[in-house]
């Protein structure tokens, strides 16, 4: 017998709990980043930066301009799953992946690795979308 009042709880309790898994994760990096010297972080310059075209590369060379869209590797040609947390609940969860691939695309992208404030200032924004 299903109790909809245990259902809907159950729901909200998930819902409520699902942003504070990437939350936790992102405030740990940032957390990080602060203690390497970097400032405060904004979405608006994190924006900025994923829109910028370093030598006719950009992060959305591969991710699109929209993080919420499927993305496709420049190179490969295989689809990348959107990187917005709001569509993809496996973003930003995993703090190893998010070093380990900020680490790549900002080399590939920058044409070296970002600094602890750009990286800051990407996964602020990100972790909006
Ligand atoms: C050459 C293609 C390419 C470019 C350019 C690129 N990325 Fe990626 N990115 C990938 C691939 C491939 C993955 C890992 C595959 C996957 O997770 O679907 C990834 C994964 C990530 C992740 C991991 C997210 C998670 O939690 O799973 C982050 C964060 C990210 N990229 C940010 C960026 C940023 C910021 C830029 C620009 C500086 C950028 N990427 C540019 C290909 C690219």
């Amino acid at each position: 017998m299903k109790n909809p009042i245990v259902v809907t709880l159950l729901s909200s309790v998930w819902l409520t709990l699902a942003p504070i898994s990437y939350a936790a994760t992102v405030e740990g990096l940032l957390e990080s980043y602060r203690s390497q010297g970097a400032q405060e972080f904004s979405i608006q310059r994190g924006e900025q930066l994923w829109m910028t075209e370093y030598g006719g590369r950009s992060c959305g060379n591969c991710h699109t301009e929209h993080p919420k869209a499927q993305g496709k590797h420049q190179k490969t040609g295989k689809p990348i799953k959107p990187l917005a947390p709001s569509i993809n609940s496996e973003r930003l969860s995993n703090a190893k992946t998010i070093k380990k691939w900020l680490k790549r695309n900002c080399k590939w992208t920058l044409g070296r690795e970002c600094s602890a404030q750009e990286k800051g200032d990407f996964l602020t924004w990100l972790q909006t979308q």
